[in-house]
């Protein structure tokens, strides 16, 4: 019984550690949104890591919060028509 407990435990915490390497949680009093990084660092798009960073090494976004999130997150989104463009598919609450 406390063996099958561990393994639990050991399965858990391998998946927190793959969510927390790729999906970056960006708080908002509505409803956190998670973001995909990784994912989107694969996204093709002509503008690369400078899409969301000042640089291409990327790094923390001075500018982050509300306004810059609905024009560049969402404003990307509606010119590519992919990727969520409501309120409650970024913001879960
Ligand atoms: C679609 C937007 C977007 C794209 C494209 C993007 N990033 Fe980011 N990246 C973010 C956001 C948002 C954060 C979180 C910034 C913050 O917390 O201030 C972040 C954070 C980071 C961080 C800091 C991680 C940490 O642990 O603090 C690094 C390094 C980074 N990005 C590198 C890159 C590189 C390199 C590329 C290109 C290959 C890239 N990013 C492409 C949005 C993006
Ligand atoms: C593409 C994803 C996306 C969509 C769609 C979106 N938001 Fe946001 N929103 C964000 C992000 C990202 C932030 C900034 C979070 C941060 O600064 O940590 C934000 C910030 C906010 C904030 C500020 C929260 C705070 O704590 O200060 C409000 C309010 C908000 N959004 C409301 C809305 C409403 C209402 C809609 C629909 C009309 C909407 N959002 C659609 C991603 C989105
Ligand atoms: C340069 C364009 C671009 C920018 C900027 C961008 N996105 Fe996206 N996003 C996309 C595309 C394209 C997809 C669809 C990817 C797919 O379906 O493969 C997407 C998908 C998503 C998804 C859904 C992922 C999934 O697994 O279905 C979320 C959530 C998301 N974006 C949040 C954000 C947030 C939050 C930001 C701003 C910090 C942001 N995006 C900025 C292009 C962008």
């Amino acid at each position: 019984m406390k063996r099958y407990i561990l393994s639990i435990t050991l399965v858990m915490f391998a998946a927190g550690t793959a969510l927390s390497a790729d999906t970056i949680n960006l708080p908002a009093k509505n409803g956190n949104v998670a973001f995909p990084h990784s994912k989107h660092m694969a996204i093709k798009q002509e503008k690369g890591c400078t899409a969301c960073h000042e640089t291409a090494k990327g790094g923390k976004i001075a500018g982050l919060g509300k306004d810059w999130a609905h024009k560049t997150c969402k404003g990307c989104h509606v010119a590519m028509g992919k990727g969520p463009t409501k309120c409650d598919e970024c913001h879960k609450k």
